[in-house]
């Protein structure tokens, strides 16, 4: 499975499934959810308010609708508390269970976002490396290919440039 780094914005990416860092509700919000939702089209909404929420360290999957990818797996993590709460372990869940999801939807090529890294402000650095070490650890059996880790700004990119070096 290659796992690699790329500086962009994930709904233009060409692969089956992309993940969404999406809130307990799913009906949307800033961010990559505000991106995606944009980009899917008001189809996605629909889709995921059938969904009934989904709670934090979960993932649920849609279709794409209009974005190039053919799956959304909305990805729920957790808001950084200093992280005594639980928070790494809540993260960790969330790339694993993308994979599952990937295995579940015959998914060959997963892009994920920095989850809980903006808005919910997950330090950059520790969520990279649960990160990576998660999806490392998930790849037997997963069916999976190929990993992009979408880095929206510098410094989540050199981290994760790094720790893929
Ligand atoms: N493509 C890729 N990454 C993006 C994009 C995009 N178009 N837009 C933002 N990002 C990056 C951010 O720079 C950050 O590195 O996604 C990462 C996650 O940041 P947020 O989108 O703020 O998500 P998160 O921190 O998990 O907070 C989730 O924000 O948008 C709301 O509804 C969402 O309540 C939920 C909360």
């Amino acid at each position: 499975m290659e796992l690699v780094a790329v500086r962009g914005d994930i709904t233009r990416l060409d692969v089956d499934a992309i993940v969404n860092a999406a809130n307990t509700s799913l009906l949307g919000g800033g961010g990559v959810d505000g991106a995606i939702h944009a980009a899917a089209g008001r189809d996605l909404l629909r889709a995921c308010v059938k969904l009934g929420g989904c709670p934090t360290g979960d993932a649920k999957a849609t279709p794409g609708f209009q974005l190039r990818a053919k799956w959304v797996f909305h990805a729920v993590g957790p808001v950084w508390r200093g992280g005594l709460q639980g928070e790494e372990m809540q993260l960790a869940s969330c790339y694993r269970r993308c994979m599952e999801l990937a295995q579940e939807f015959s998914v060959r090529s997963v892009a994920f976002p920095a989850i809980s890294t903006g808005i919910y402000r997950f330090p950059k650095e520790q969520a990279a490396a649960i990160a990576v070490a998660t999806v490392r650890g998930a790849a037997e059996g997963s069916g999976v290919e190929r990993v992009v880790f979408c880095c929206f700004d510098e410094a989540t990119d050199r981290i994760y440039r790094q720790l893929l070096a």
